[in-house]
């Protein structure tokens, strides 16, 4: 069978691990996308209040554990008595909040890059200088991650840094449903351009391209829409279930 996945070499990334199967930003969800054939896995990093970098999408603990409050307000030992697997599911029970160094170290076994998300960076001053810290104590090649974020001003601060990872600015529906993002600004600082899916069209590929800026629109579920994005010419595909878009 005609497989336009295969075909278009699009890179597959693991959003959050493998999420609509496993709980988001866990061991299990990355293991398991470890070991299928995406490119890459996404993961979103906060700052706990003894300042370790933790991987969990949202600034409280409320919808992916079985406890409550804001990452910023508990250190990292007080966020190790919540489950983050059960809220899933009860098979997923014993699921723990990783850090990114624990995701460092797991990830250095596989070949797949990592695609860090910094998010809301204004809650954490400095948190670029210490995430570059934490990848240079870990040997991480530049090749091996991407940093990205919302926040344009955050992707700047790691481009004065002369940091060797590449850089992605992402593009919300809420943001730019009505213009364009700024392609020539962005691409002085930035290497992707990854926008909600539903603002990309010819227009867009066509001007992001233009500036040498990859795209890679989040998050595609659903195979008619992805295949739809590969016509257009996308770079990747960010997704919850990337093995299963064909
Ligand atoms: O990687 C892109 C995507 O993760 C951005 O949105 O809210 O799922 O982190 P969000
Ligand atoms: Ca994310």
């Amino acid at each position: 069978m005609h497989n336009y996945l295969e075909d278009s070499k699009v890179m597959l990334i693991a959003h959050r691990g493998f999420s609509t199967d496993f709980p988001e930003n866990t061991r299990a969800a990355f293991e398991t996308a470890l070991e299928s054939n995406v490119d890459m896995l996404e993961i979103d990093i906060h700052r706990t209040k003894d300042n370790y970098l933790v991987v969990i999408h949202d600034h409280t603990i409320n919808r992916t554990s079985n406890g409550k409050g804001k990452v910023k307000d508990y250190t990292f030992n007080s966020l190790m008595q919540f489950d983050y697997g059960v809220v899933k599911h009860i098979k997923f029970k014993g699921q723990h909040l990783m850090t990114l160094e624990q995701v460092l170290v797991l990830i250095k076994h596989y070949p797949q890059k990592l695609l860090i998300e910094i998010k809301q960076p204004h809650f954490y001053p400095g948190i670029e200088q210490q995430l570059i810290h934490i990848l240079e104590k870990h040997d991480i090649p530049d090749e091996k991650v991407l940093i990205q974020s919302f926040d344009q001003k955050c992707i700047r601060n790691l481009h004065k840094m002369k940091v060797g990872f590449k850089l992605g600015v992402l593009i919300s529906k809420k943001k730019y449903w009505y213009r364009m993002p700024n392609f020539d600004k962005i691409a002085i600082y930035a290497d992707y351009v990854n926008p909600h899916y539903s603002l990309v069209n010819h227009k867009f590929i066509t001007a992001a391209h233009s500036f040498d800026l990859s795209v890679m629109p989040y998050t595609v579920n659903e195979p008619n829409v992805a295949k739809k994005l590969i016509m257009l010419g996308v770079d990747g595909l960010i997704s919850d279930n990337p093995t299963k878009l064909t």
